[in-house]
Parts: structure tokens; C-alpha cells; sequence
């Protein structure tokens, strides 16, 4: 056994977000958002299912705080839902009292136990009644979104320090207005781009709100990354493709945010594609200064990285697996000459690569490419695995893959920080089993199971070692038998 210390006060915790877990979609005067109407388009989710009931963590979030307090972690990581709050997208005499006190009752639990509260703003769930309006690709939901950070730090910043304005804008952006397997569903390369522009700068000027009424709060943005590999390292076609989608997958979020311009590199290639025109007026003055305001948080989602060529794989046998039969068009505004190789890596129930030195390598560019010289704190917001868990008997769950997944990725962590990034926390995704978005139900990605019949969560076996590993400090690695 090899036991891997991580630096002290180390922050251990768990994650969810509002439609994937809370329910009560028509409770208490919340209104639709854009997951609520997309749930519904025939073919958009796995066997029909939607958020309406998740987990009915509206309901049960003292019993689901009490499951965390087990866990023995450090932070709870929630969304909160926009409509929930203000269900017509607007604040003022329209704000929903009822649904900001779930959120207020929520973090009151949460400190009674001693768990830190982390929200997150906006996980993909715009108000429908913004989406009528034009959605995000309306300028104008970049003010209301800095009109509803100031509703929930009103009502939560006496208790609420750490605040995460955007979850995985990529997702929101290209999944949502490019591949259209997101909500709203629409499939436009033009949209995308504007639509990432707008999320970026809803966060950039929410930040500087939040930071002026907050000057100690300690404000972030997460973001999902890929690890772009070339299929054929010492072929510069390949070098290239890899490149390419780094550029669009990684640095059309990161480089603003964080360097305050959008790669140089970019400009030629939307030339190509014929879709400059469409957005560069998106861009007015002052934007990427604003959308570069500082941040004292960074968080990194990561699940897999991506070999590719510039050719087709001749051996592809599996790529990304897709969820539903709904047509599914490439995600990347720029999707030409970047081709998905396999290379023979184990894989999850979902399908997804398991690859966790990616994780390493992740972190040690970030620190390098984007954080060295600031004060940012770098976290891993989200990481974990679905895999078809069975119940028992006695209703245990011995979930060994999880298990081995998020050793490996921990340990992952572990070496990045041995290399000199600055890493402060790890967050397991996620808390509980819950709607995987377009995969509806099918997707198991819980440290805790949940029977959607009954309601009932029992703790998995990776759950009770998360709980050894926040108590600790410590990763124990299994030697490997030779
Ligand atoms: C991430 C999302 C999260 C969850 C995981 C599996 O992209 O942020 O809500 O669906 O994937």
C-alpha cells in the first residue's frame, strides 16, 4: 500500500446542479427553463424522461446534507436554478421568495454541519421566458444574469463566500446552439461563438458586481476541458488537428478569461470557415477586459481527453457514444479535418475513455499556461464515472470500478501537484445518481445510489472510501500485484 498526503486544508467535496437533482420543477412558483422545454422534444432524452423530479432533492436536501456530513466533505457544490428565483428571467417585484428560501434553508443546513455551501449560478438552465426573448444570443441576457447574481448574493452573501458564476460554458454554448444535443437545440456554428461570447461576458461582469458588494467573496468560473492528443505525434497533419481543437475546445474560453483576447490563431480559421462576419460584431470595446476581470477561483472539469487525426481512423470502432437516435451534429464551429481516433483505452459504462494521466497533464498546462503568475486557486470542480451499478440484497452497492476510477483520478491530482500546479480541492461528480441530461436516468454517476422509484439513497462502497479519503487527507494506493 502507498499512501499520496495532499497539502493540508485540502478541500474534499461532492457535486450536483439544480435541474439534474432538485425536482419540483412546478413547486413554489418556479417557472420552465430552457431544460424543462427541450425535456419534452421527442427524441431529446433517453426514453423521455426529464428533471421534474430528479432526485427530489427540493424536498430531501436535509436528509441529502446529513448523506454529505457521512462523506465527511468540506463543500457542496449546487447550482441554483434561475427560474426557481425569478421565473420570468427578471428580478425586482418579480423575484420568487419561495425559491430563493429553498436556497437559503439549503446553505443554513449546510453550515449547521459544518459543509461549506458553493454555488454555482448558471449550470445550463436559462428561464424559458428568456429563451423566448432570444435566449443568449440576446445581449440582453448578459444583464439579466448580472441582475440575478445580484438577487442571490443579496439573499445568500451573509453565509455564501465562494461563488461560481458559470458552469461549463463550452457545454452551454457548442452543445446547446451548435450539436443542438443540449437545450435549447439549436444547431448553428454562429450561434455558438456568440452564444460563448455572451456567457463569457455574463461571467466577466457578474464578477465585478459580486465583487463590489462582496470585496472578501471569492469568486470563480469552471470549465470543461478535453486533453487533445494527435493520433500520429510525429506527423504534423495530426500535430495540427489536435491543435485545432485545443483552440476551439480549450482556448476559446480559457485565453479570454484568463489572457483577456481570443487566440490570434482563431481569426484565421473562422476566416476560412466564413464565420467571421457572423461574430466578430458580437465583440464591442471593453468586453474582453471585462470578461478578463480577476478571479480568485478557477475550477477544471475533467472526464476524458481526445486523440485525433487529420484523417479518418480506419480502426474506429467506438467514438463518443451518442445518447438518443436525435441527429447529432458535430459540436465544434470549426469541425473540419479533426478526426477521432481510437486508441484502445478502457471505457465506462457511458462509453467515455478512461484516462486519467490526462488529469496530470491538465493541470500541470493550466498552472503553466494560465495560472503560474496569479493568485488564482486552480479546483477540480467535477471528475467521476457512470457505470451500471447493481444493488444488493442488502441493498450495497460494491461499485469497484468507480472505485478504481477515481483512485486513479485522485491519485491523477496527486502527481499534478507534485509537478508544481497549484491544485486546492477536488470535487467527486457527483453527490448522487441523477438526470444525466440527454441520457435521461441511464447514467449512474452517484457516490450514492438512488432508487428512482422510491426515493431511497444508499451509499455506495466508493462513497464510504470518499468519506476515508476526506477524513485522511490521504490516497491509499493498492500496490499493483506483479
Ligand atoms: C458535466 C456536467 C455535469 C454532469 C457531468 C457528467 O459536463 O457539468 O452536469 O452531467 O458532465
Amino acid at each position: 500500500m502507498t499512501r499520496l498526503e495532499f497539502p493540508s486544508g485540502f478541500l474534499w467535496g461532492v457535486g450536483t446542479s439544480a435541474y439534474q437533482v432538485e425536482g419540483a420543477a412546478h413547486l413554489d412558483g418556479r417557472g420552465d427553463s430552457i431544460w424543462d422545454t427541450f425535456s419534452q422534444v421527442p427524441g431529446a432524452v433517453l426514453d423521455g424522461h426529464s428533471g421534474a423530479t430528479a432526485c427530489d432533492h427540493y424536498a430531501r436536501y436535509r436528509e441529502d446534507v446529513a448523506l454529505m456530513a457521512v462523506l465527511n466533505v468540506g463543500a457542496y457544490r449546487f447550482s441554483t436554478s434561475w427560474s426557481r428565483v425569478e421565473p420570468e428571467g427578471v428580478g425586482g417585484s418579480a423575484i420568487n421568495r419561495r425559491g430563493l428560501d429553498f436556497y437559503s434553508r439549503l446553505v443554513d443546513s449546510l453550515l449547521e454541519r459544518g459543509i461549506e455551501p458553493w454555488p454555482t449560478l448558471y449550470h445550463w438552465d436559462l428561464p424559458q421566458a428568456l429563451q423566448d426573448r432570444g435566449g443568449w444570443v440576446n445581449r440582453d441576457t448578459v444583464m439579466r444574469f448580472v441582475d440575478y447574481a445580484h438577487t442571490m448574493h443579496s439573499a445568500l452573501g451573509d453565509r455564501v463566500t465562494h461563488w461560481t458564476t458559470l458552469n461549463e460554458p463550452w457545454c452551454s454554448a457548442f452543445l446547446g446552439h451548435i450539436a443542438g444535443v443540449h437545450a435549447p437545440g439549436h444547431r448553428s456554428a454562429v450561434e455558438g461563438l456568440v452564444v460563448g461570447h455572451h456567457l463569457l461576458l455574463a461571467h466577466g461582469l457578474a464578477t465585478q458586481a459580486l465583487r463590489q458588494s462582496a470585496p472578501h467573496a471569492r469568486l470563480g468560473i469552471t470549465l470543461n476541458f478535453t486533453v487533445a492528443d494527435a493520433a500520429d505525434s510525429s506527423n504534423p497533419a495530426d500535430v495540427a488537428a489536435a491543435e485545432r481543437l485545443d483552440l476551439q475546445f480549450n482556448r476559446f474560453f480559457a485565453d479570454p478569461l484568463l489572457l483577456g483576447t481570443y487566440p490570434a490563431e482563431l481569426w484565421p480559421e473562422l476566416d476560412a470557415a466564413g464565420l467571421t462576419a457572423g461574430f466578430e460584431p458580437t465583440i464591442h470595446d471593453e468586453d474582453l477586459a471585462n470578461i478578463c476581470s480577476p478571479i480568485d477561483a478557477l475550477g477544471v472539469n475533467y472526464y476524458h481527453g481526445e486523440m485525433v487525426g487529420s484523417q479518418a481512423d480506419p480502426h474506429l470502432r467506438q467514438g463518443l457514444p451518442a445518447p438518443t437516435a436525435l441527429p447529432e451534429a458535430s459540436p465544434h464551429p470549426l469541425p473540419e479535418g479533426i478526426h477521432t481516433y481510437e486508441r484502445g483505452l478502457p471505457r465506462t459504462g457511458q462509453g467515455w475513455e478512461i484516462q486519467p494521466e490526462g488529469l496530470t497533464r491538465l493541470l500541470v498546462r493550466i498552472h503553466q499556461d494560465y495560472t503560474a503568475k496569479t493568485d488564482i486557486q486552480v479546483y477540480v470542480t467535477e471528475n467521476g464515472a457512470a457505470f451500471d451499478d447493481e444493488i444488493d440484497l442488502q441493498g450495497d452497492v460494491h461499485d469497484s470500478e468507480r472505485h478504481s476510477f477515481l483512485v486513479a483520478h485522485v491519485g491523477a491530482v496527486h502527481a499534478a501537484i507534485e509537478q508544481g500546479a497549484r491544485v486546492a480541492g477536488y470535487f467527486a461528480w457527483s453527490l448522487l445518481d441523477n438526470f444525466e441530461w440527454s441520457w435521461g436516468y441511464t447514467q449512474r454517476f452517484g457516490l450514492i445510489y438512488v432508487d428512482f422509484a422510491t426515493q431511497q439513497r444508499h451509499i455506495k462502497s466508493s462513497g464510504f472510501w470518499y468519506a476515508k479519503l476526506a477524513k485522511t487527507n490521504q490516497l491509499e494506493i493498492p500496490l499493483p500485484l506483479d
